[in-house]
């Protein structure tokens, strides 16, 4: 959740801190806080709200900083977002700083603990304890703070990355991982650490990744990896395929608006590459053999918010091009009901971070199952990925506003591709069957820039609609996810009230929500293939119209039916059935953007969120 930042050189370290912040704000924004050595003391500045606030009290009071920074930005969990409750934290001598990223369960019996002892607590975070904890242990250690990082590791409970400095010793920075994300990046005569390749990549794209429980030593010129013991580990080292231009706005105003419209090119990037010259689907990361593939009897996705949408819609394509069973269930709910698995389970994770920790939780749940398990992540190295038998990476690139749009239709494009390589090594499908799906994913990127290019009116509409109370979104079939999309957008967004019903739902009970000039939004199914559905939603259209409700409706270019019941028509091309969600989502995702917009909100950051959940 939260965004760490650390730097070890020969550059002014406060702004490269800074800098690195400003690129992982998106992990949370509700404070930021920096640490630097000026002339040996240990200097720090911290301010609740967006960091603009911490760049102006920086400004206010400018410092010099020695070789050595880290930098913090905040959602909070423990302690409301105050200058006080902001990172760093240090101890009572004011000689250790520590920032964190998680959750240490086990503060509260450890705050009791050292207030025995004499310690004073300014703050009502977990993460403080860590600093007076690490003061301790470093008498203890002679001063050696990589020794005192792995010895409060070995007490804390829970789920944190941790990052200190330690004024006696101005060359070294220190970080520890557990459940949690932490990157370290290789310069020349520099050395990085993030929660995100996103902070230093202005600098190095050579980055390596940190296993469960290691702790670094970052110097100027040496990175030194260990465990908890202090016993030295493997470690994966990688480099990263995209640049600093890649997460910045580009002339945009949000990062939202250019991830909408990066969406043709995501596309096509997460289907390159997957076809072999015989025309063969070879999805290389999935670490799974097709006889293993073969023996599998139920298939389960897990996946929280918009990855969830997307697993309810590759339940379609799955179980109707593989005739697999396929469950999908919220990751936060999956291990607490004692689900059914074992080896004959393909248990598929999808998420964008590879570091929702309620999905991590579930995967690690479902291996301890016996499970086998495939991660679609769109973040190489991240946890999720890490701990599954298999992956498949979508190529959306950085996604940086908070609300998912270009990964979830590349989740999409992944999950298709899945489904079609399972169907291909059970030799459900024939072959050409399976290439006349590649062949429409490969046309979608072109669809998408058409409803792109048309979604001007859906904009004007947005912004006549910033009075609404609710707004209702309805769909049948892959329309349903879609509907639920659009709901989760207009919520997170909007901050409105905004609900999706399966149409078919609707007189069971949420009819009676209708009400004179109610907007409710109607994903209409294409007509091919699913006549009898496209039929009944009309009728829905119809039902709902008579009552006084101002119907939006989605619906495929050329769709006589549905125009004589539509208050607002939205057009999007004809595409086939199962695929119809990588268009139809558009144009909801422009209507929340710019509803939110013409209520003055933040879309990139909204209130109380953060991009990546890493608490559960
Ligand atoms: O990184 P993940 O895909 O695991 O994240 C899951 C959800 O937190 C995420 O999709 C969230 O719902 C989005 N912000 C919605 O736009």
């Amino acid at each position: 959740m939260c965004g760490i930042v650390g730097y070890v050189g020969p550059q002014p370290a406060l702004e490269v801190v800074v800098d690195g912040l400003a690129r992982l704000e998106y992990r949370g924004y509700d404070s930021a806080g920096i640490a630097v050595l000026t002339d040996g003391r240990l200097a720090t500045e911290k301010r609740a709200g967006k960091l603009a606030n911490l760049r102006a009290a920086l400004e206010h009071n400018p410092r010099t900083a020695d070789g050595i920074g880290i930098g913090h930005t905040r959602w909070a969990t423990h302690g409301a977002p105050t200058d006080t409750n902001a990172h760093p934290h240090v101890d009572n001598d004011n000689r250790v700083a520590v920032i964190h990223n998680g959750i240490i369960e086990n503060f509260a019996s450890l705050r009791l603990e050292l207030e025995e002892r004499g310690c004073k607590f300014t703050s009502e975070t977990d993460t403080e304890v860590a600093a007076h904890l690490l003061a301790e242990e470093l008498k203890q250690q002679d001063g050696d703070l990589a020794a005192a990082m792995r010895s409060v590791c070995r007490r804390l409970e829970g789920a944190f990355t941790l990052v200190a400095m330690f004024a006696n010793d101005p060359e070294l920075v220190v970080a520890a991982r557990r459940n949690s994300p932490l990157v370290v990046g290789r310069g020349q005569g520099e050395n990085f650490l993030a929660s995100d390749v996103a902070a230093f990549i202005a600098h190095t794209r050579d980055a390596i990744e940190l296993g469960q429980d290691q702790v670094v030593e970052l110097r100027a010129d040496s990175v030194t990896i260990t465990d908890y013991d202090g016993r030295p580990v493997k470690v994966r080292e990688y480099h990263v395929d995209w640049d600093a231009s890649a997460a910045e706005k580009g002339g945009y105003e949000y990062f939202m608006l250019k991830e909408i419209v990066e969406q043709p090119q995501a596309v096509a990037d997460t289907l390159l590459g997957r076809v072999a010259v015989d025309g063969t689907l070879t999805l290389d990361e999935m670490r799974l053999a097709p006889s293993e593939l073969r023996d599998i009897e139920k298939i389960v996705i897990i996946a929280c918010g918009t990855s969830y949408h997307a697993g309810l819609i590759a339940k379609y394509a799955i179980e109707h091009w593989c005739r697999v069973p396929c469950e999908v269930e919220v990751a936060s709910e999956f291990r607490y009901r004692d689900p059914i698995l074992n080896r004959q389970t393909l248990v598929i994770a999808i998420s964008q971070s590879g570091e929702s920790m309620d999905t991590l939780m579930a995967v690690r749940y479902a291996r301890e199952q016996r499970a086998r398990v495939l991660a679609i992540c769109n973040v190489n190295g991240s946890t999720i990925p890490r701990e599954s038998d298999g992956v498949l990476y979508t190529h959306a690139g950085p996604e940086v506003g908070v609300a998912a749009t270009k990964t979830f239709l590349t989740q999409l494009v992944a999950c298709y591709l899945v489904g079609l390589y399972l169907a291909q090594v059970r030799t459900v499908k024939f072959g050409d069957e399976i290439n006349a799906v590649i062949e429409q994913l490969a046309n979608m990127p072109e669809q998408v820039k058409k409803v792109l290019s048309t979604v001007d009116p859906v904009r004007e509409l947005a912004r006549s609609l910033g009075e609404a109370d609710t707004v209702l979104f309805l769909g049948r079939h892959v329309g349903y996810p879609v509907a639920l999309e659009g709901a989760l957008k207009l919520k997170e967004l909007a901050y409105m009230h905004a609900e999706a019903f399966a149409a078919g739902e609707l007189k069971h009970g949420p009819i009676a929500l209708i009400e004179n000039g109610l907007p409710v939004v109607v994903v209409v199914p294409s007509r091919e293939g699913r006549g009898v559905l496209h039929d009944k939603i009309v009728s829905n259209i119809q039902e709902i119209r008579a009552r006084g409700a101002r119907t939006i409706v989605i619906a495929e270019e050329g769709d006589e039916t549905v125009r004589p019941f539509a208050d607002e028509l939205i057009e999007i091309p004809a595409v086939p059935t199962l695929l119809q969600p990588i268009v139809s989502t558009v144009p909801l995702q422009v209507f929340a953007c710019e509803l939110a917009l013409a209520k003055g909100n933040d879309v990139d950051q909204p209130r109380n969120l953060a991009k990546s959940v890493t608490v559960e």
